[in-house]
């Protein structure tokens, strides 16, 4: 009897040692949802990059548990669909789009995907048709420079009004593998300088005002990913206060 009584006790003791441990794993990350489903995860495949968890979660923690809609280029084995659903809760709605006919299988509760190349200008135009205007939009699709450009400029339009178009993976603007390589025309990062003279449009009668100066209202510009902010900027005057001696 004593030996079991024993035995039930330092069981009682590993199973709290398992608890204070699975406790500390969870509340080391318990800063940032998207961390902690990602280095949990049991589910289907995720291939992210470590630093873009707060990134993502700086831009889009504001749309959690609302009726949103998050479009996702790139969508591999599905993991990083089912970590949008989870994070962005039970009334999302999450689409993914890949090139890969296998990817179709992936679709589940809250999550559609669709096939189709994102190079492709009309099968973007039509898959916006389809799918209709967007709050959040994570492109991790293939990565060259078309794909890209055609992807940004056919899908921006459509991201709703302080909705957010993240794009990651932008290392590959200096790769050689993507046409890539420092400074060369066509890669995505030269295409966001330019962005940045679009949004400055006002200052200089240099730039043309064209949608972008009308519709983004702010780039945060990170290593690897861009997040482009869809808003309106009202103009602006100089204003002045305290003691000007
Ligand atoms: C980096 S993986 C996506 C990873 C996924 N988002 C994740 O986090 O686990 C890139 C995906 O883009 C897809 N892809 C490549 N070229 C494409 C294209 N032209 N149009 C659409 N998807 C493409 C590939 O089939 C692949 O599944």
């Amino acid at each position: 009897m004593k030996k079991i009584k024993i035995l039930a006790e330092s069981d009682k003791m590993i199973i709290n040692k398992i608890k204070e441990k699975i406790k500390i794993k969870s509340s080391r990350f318990s800063e940032n949802p998207l961390e902690d489903y990602f280095y949990n995860n049991n589910k289907k495949y995720i291939d992210k990059w470590e630093h873009y968890f707060d990134i993502y979660h700086k831009h889009f923690k504001k749309f959690r548990n609302n009726e949103v809609t998050v479009l996702e280029f790139g969508v591999f084995k599905g993991g990083s669909l089912q970590m949008w659903k989870d994070y962005f809760g039970k009334k999302a709605r999450i689409i993914g789009v890949d090139i890969n006919p296998e990817c179709e299988k992936l679709t589940e509760d809250q999550i559609e995907v669709y096939i189709g190349d994102q190079e492709n200008r009309d099968f973007l135009k039509s898959l916006m048709k389809k799918i209709g205007p967007v709050d959040v939009v994570i492109e991790d699709g293939g990565h060259q420079m078309k794909q890209q450009i055609h992807t940004f400029e056919e899908v921006f339009p459509h991201v709703k009004q302080d909705g957010v178009f993240l794009i990651e993976d932008l290392h590959t603007s200096y790769w050689e593998d993507y046409e890539g390589g420092l400074k060369k025309e066509g890669t995505f990062i030269e295409y966001a300088k330019n962005l940045i003279d679009s949004i400055n449009a006002h200052w200089t009668p240099e730039v043309e005002i064209n949608s972008y100066t009308k519709t983004v209202s702010s780039m945060h510009i990170y290593p690897s990913i861009i997040v482009f902010d869809k808003g309106c900027f009202k103009g602006s005057k100089p204003v002045q206060s305290g003691i000007c001696e």
